[in-house]
């Protein structure tokens, strides 16, 4: 039996991907904010960087020395602003989206096996070229983007910031894995882009029509849209995809680690310039580790 370590599996496209592990003889301990009664299931609330500590307390004292074949980083939200800060004092989109996840998976990097495959759950709105309708990065500086107010370029409509601050973030994941590769070389680390999914929680906290559209076009109503849209999945095929790719039963071209889902297919495409930049994605490292209280 193979042992897997997920966040953000209780809902959205990332409930379908747990179902699909659990149900291929692993173990899947979910990271979650509430219990899923089908799942291991211990505390974790991505706010708190002591809830992140606490989980990863808690599943290794849990599992011993059994390691972790797949860590599954795929919890993520976007706030309708980047006003709101998280008992750190961190603001709350690049908190829980990148810190949470970049601190959890240093806890448990000394607790995985030797060809562990990780996987960090990132958006097609982190590159201009795939031109969604969401602001771009201007920049992966994790100081800055954890206290925006010190950025002087900062957007002052509030909706840009919080656009910018969850686009962020998303480079973030990808520079993430980009670092991780390069300084554990054995693991398999893959950024995965689902494309747009509809239907699933992640407008819950933005703007009426925005949440109206979003859940409208992820039924089948929505079908003419996705149809003629490249990026538009469904949230099957996005977990389904995620599980195929967790398994390995979809694996990546050498030298690849971004993996977008396109018309429900995998595309083992080019992310953004910025976020092919190994001396982007080794200062986030460090600056990350700064801000959560880690060495480098
Ligand atoms: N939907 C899209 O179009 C799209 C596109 C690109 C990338 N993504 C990314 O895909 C991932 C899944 O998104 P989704 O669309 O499936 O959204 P979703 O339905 O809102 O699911 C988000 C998941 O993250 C968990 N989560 C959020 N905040 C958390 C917190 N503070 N502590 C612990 N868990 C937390 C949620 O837990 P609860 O069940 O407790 O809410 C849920 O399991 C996210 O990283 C998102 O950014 C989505």
């Amino acid at each position: 039996m193979t042992t897997m370590v997920m966040t953000g599996g209780t809902s959205g496209f990332g409930m379908i991907t747990a179902q699909r592990l659990k149900g291929g003889n692993a173990r899947v301990i979910l990271g979650a904010r509430r219990p899923e009664s089908a799942l291991d299931t211990f505390p974790l609330e991505l706010t708190e960087l002591d809830s992140v500590r606490g989980f990863a307390a808690a599943v290794r004292a849990e599992l011993g020395d059994t390691p972790i074949d797949a860590l599954v980083l795929n919890a993520g939200l976007i706030s309708p602003d980047a006003d709101s800060r998280t008992a750190d004092g961190f603001e709350t989109t690049f908190a829980v989206n990148h810190l949470a996840h970049y601190l959890l998976l240093r806890l448990l990097l000394p607790a995985l096996a030797q060809d562990a495959i990780v996987t960090l759950t990132t958006s097609g709105t982190h590159d201009p070229a795939t031109k969604a309708s969401l602001v771009t990065p201007r920049h992966a500086d994790a100081e800055l983007l954890a206290h925006p107010d010190r950025d002087p370029d900062r957007n002052p409509k509030a909706s840009k910031a919080g656009q910018h601050a969850y686009t962020a973030s998303k480079l973030c994941a990808v520079l993430t894995v980009r670092a991780l590769t390069e300084r554990h070389p054995q693991l398999t680390a893959l950024a995965y882009d689902p494309g747009q999914v509809f239907g699933t929680g992640l407008a819950k906290d933005l703007a009426l029509p925005l949440r109206i559209a979003w859940t409208v076009l992820g039924t089948p109503a929505g079908w003419p849209v996705r149809r003629f849209s490249p990026t538009l999945n469904t949230r099957t095929a996005a977990g389904n995809t995620l599980a195929d790719l967790v398994f390995r039963l979809q694996t990546a071209p050498d030298g690849h680690t971004y993996a977008a889902l396109r018309r429900g297919e995998l595309a083992w495409i080019d992310p953004s310039v910025p976020a092919r930049d190994d001396k982007l994605a080794q200062t986030l490292w460090a600056d990350s580790a700064r801000l959560v209280g880690l060495p480098d």
